[in-house]
């Protein structure tokens, strides 16, 4: 870890108290102007600390920048173990190899951005610097027809952990998120099954979430995706929201026989009730959810149809 992250653990861990410039300079065994450089990097970096004379350093407001140890804290008894990248192609691929070489559930792996970010039915998935991007191994002892119920899970697992922030988003079927009309966030679970005895071997369940504006953001998805904090003004930490999600996601999977989350589901769906064209090209009124999750159709005729996979896009 660089001297800059070690010096932002400390000022994440101090909770309120001043950190002296002497004593971080001791404990890091370098001078105290190699602490006040560090310092200096952090501040550039948009953290805003208040550097007061013979108190040291405070931390005023805690900055949405990754921290491994502040990280392990909020994860403390949880059994999740994160690896973090500042850069790579896919959190989802880098998930996959680890759950083959025998990585335990709830591994997890994050980046800052990802270069070939993966997204549902063969999509890429664009993964500027400013989203979260993480990827849980879960290896759940249930058949292959669970994997519906599983992404649909997550889907109300991060919705309650957005929820805890205050913001408010609306589920579209089967696994995105949206704010006021526009998609913040995607899901895609990718997996191994053991052909014998028919049940998952493992799952790669990737989460995707636009936290903060991208100036680049492609023209095509100007009008399609947004961020949170162009909707709400708010900027969450992304270490705070990534333990929040894993605890929801634990809550949620250990209620699954209970199917507690097809509630949260069904309350904040922006897809029930709407005219919607699935890319089958079947059109019909979504009327409901089947107990896995999957999309109940009625059609013109009057006689119902189930979508247990694919997607529906919602017609205005
Ligand atoms: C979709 O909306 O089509 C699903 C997008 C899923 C994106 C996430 S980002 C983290 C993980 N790694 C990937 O390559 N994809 C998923």
């Amino acid at each position: 870890m660089s001297l800059k992250d070690k010096v932002l653990s400390e000022l994440l861990l101090s909770s309120g108290e001043y950190c002296s410039g002497r004593q971080l300079a001791e404990k890091f065994g370098v001078s105290r102007t190699a602490v006040w450089k560090a310092i200096d990097h952090l501040k550039a970096q948009g953290c805003k600390i208040d550097a007061v004379t013979n108190k040291g350093y405070l931390l005023k407001e805690i900055p949405d920048i990754y921290n491994q140890k502040y990280m392990e804290l909020l994860l403390e008894g949880t059994g999740f173990q994160v690896q973090h990248f500042t850069e790579i192609d896919s959190t989802n691929k880098q998930a996959k190899m680890l759950a083959g070489q025998h990585a335990p559930s709830r591994t997890v792996v994050t980046a800052d951005r990802q270069t070939a970010g993966r997204g549902r039915m063969g999509k890429s998935f664009h993964s500027p610097t400013g989203g979260l991007y993480m990827s849980v191994i879960v290896r759940p002892d249930l058949p292959l027809t669970a994997t519906m119920s599983i992404t649909a899970c997550t889907a109300a697992a991060v919705h309650e952990a957005l929820k805890k922030f205050g913001i408010i988003t609306q589920i579209k079927w089967v696994n995105d998120l949206f704010l006021h009309g526009r998609k913040i966030c995607g899901i895609l679970s990718e997996g191994s099954f053991n052909a014998e005895l028919l049940k998952m071997d493992y799952l790669v369940i990737g989460i995707g979430i636009n936290l903060h504006p991208d100036p680049h953001l492609p023209e095509e998805l100007k009008t399609i995706v947004t961020d949170i904090e162009t909707e709400t003004g708010k900027h969450i930490n992304r270490c705070q929201l990534l333990a929040e999600i894993l605890k929801q996601m634990q809550k949620y999977f250990s209620e699954m026989p209970e199917r507690t989350y097809l509630k949260i589901y069904e309350e904040n769906s922006c897809t029930l009730g709407h005219k919607v064209r699935t890319d089958t090209g079947i059109t019909g009124t979504a009327t409901g959810f089947t107990e896995e999750a999957g999309l109940i159709i009625k059609l013109p005729d009057g006689t119902e149809t189930i979508l247990s996979t694919g997607s529906a896009e919602i017609l205005k």
